[in-house]
């Protein structure tokens, strides 16, 4: 089997590296002579050269991939595509587009990571890729999914980048700070599925400790955080 990826930019490339894995691919991006050499990976700098991909996947950006629905509609005829690209809807690719699906993801997928997928059955079309799915059971849940799950490790990363520097203030070294950053991110994230955020602080904070102390002063970077990740998903309206 032959997967092609139609736009071997960032998300592209991220895509690629999981999927080479277990499958070949077709990459396919303007200037070829910037990709490096990678196993099982063949580089094409026309979206005609991925023709003969049994799967097309599209990391292209929004008014790219507009401005060549009709051309990928010819290349890939009836075979599935499932487009990453934020805000172009299912029926304006039905335009042009035989058989096509919508996925969103982020760039940590280049390990291992989450897939968000419209209609459900998308995921059969991506058993390649080493992946985790969230079943979207709206396409408009799929496109809030692009701030959501692809824009928010940037937003996070500014977080996590806060702690660094705040451990690093304290007299943390850098390595030291870094390891406790990503056990403190993880650990959260764990006990709040597994136990909510009432029962997690109530197990972590003492009366009048230190924990008490850091809510007190959190409480305010919360409603930021929120309005963030809500205007970074209205935008996906405007692409
Ligand atoms: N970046 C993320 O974290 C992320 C996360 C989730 C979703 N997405 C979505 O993924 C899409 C791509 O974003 P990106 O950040 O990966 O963009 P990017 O890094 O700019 O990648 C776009 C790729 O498309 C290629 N390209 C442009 N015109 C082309 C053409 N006519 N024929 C063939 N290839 C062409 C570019 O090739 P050259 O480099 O050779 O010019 C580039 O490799 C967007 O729709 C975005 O919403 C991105």
């Amino acid at each position: 089997m032959k997967v092609a990826v139609i736009g071997a930019g960032n998300l592209g490339m991220a895509l690629i590296k999981n999927a080479m894995k277990n499958t070949e691919i077709i990459a396919v991006r303007r200037r070829i002579e910037k990709a490096q050499e990678m196993k099982g990976v063949e580089f094409a700098n026309e979206i005609e050269g991925a023709s003969e991909a049994n799967i097309f996947l599209v990391a292209l950006k929004p008014h790219v991939f507009r401005g060549h629905l009709e051309l990928i509609g010819e290349v890939v005829k009836s075979k599935p595509l499932i487009s990453f690209v934020a805000g172009v809807r299912l029926e304006e690719m039905l335009k042009h587009i035989e058989n096509p699906f919508r996925a969103m993801t982020n760039l940590g997928i280049e390990e291992r990571g989450v897939v968000a997928c419209y209609p459900p059955e998308t995921a059969e079309h991506l058993r390649f890729l080493e992946a985790d799915y969230i079943y979207c059971e709206t396409e408009d849940e799929l496109d809030a999914m692009t701030s959501y799950l692809g824009s928010s490790p940037a937003l996070i990363a500014k977080l996590f980048n806060a702690f660094v520097i705040s451990a690093l203030h304290q007299g943390i070294s850098y390595n030291h700070a870094l390891k406790a950053g990503i056990s403190a991110f993880q650990s959260a994230a764990y006990l709040y599925s597994k136990y909510g955020l009432e029962k997690t602080i109530r197990k972590i904070a003492t009366p009048g400790g230190t924990t008490a102390e850091g809510l007190r002063q959190i409480a305010g970077i919360e409603k930021g955080f929120i309005d963030a990740l809500i205007s970074a998903s209205r935008r996906v309206d405007e692409l």
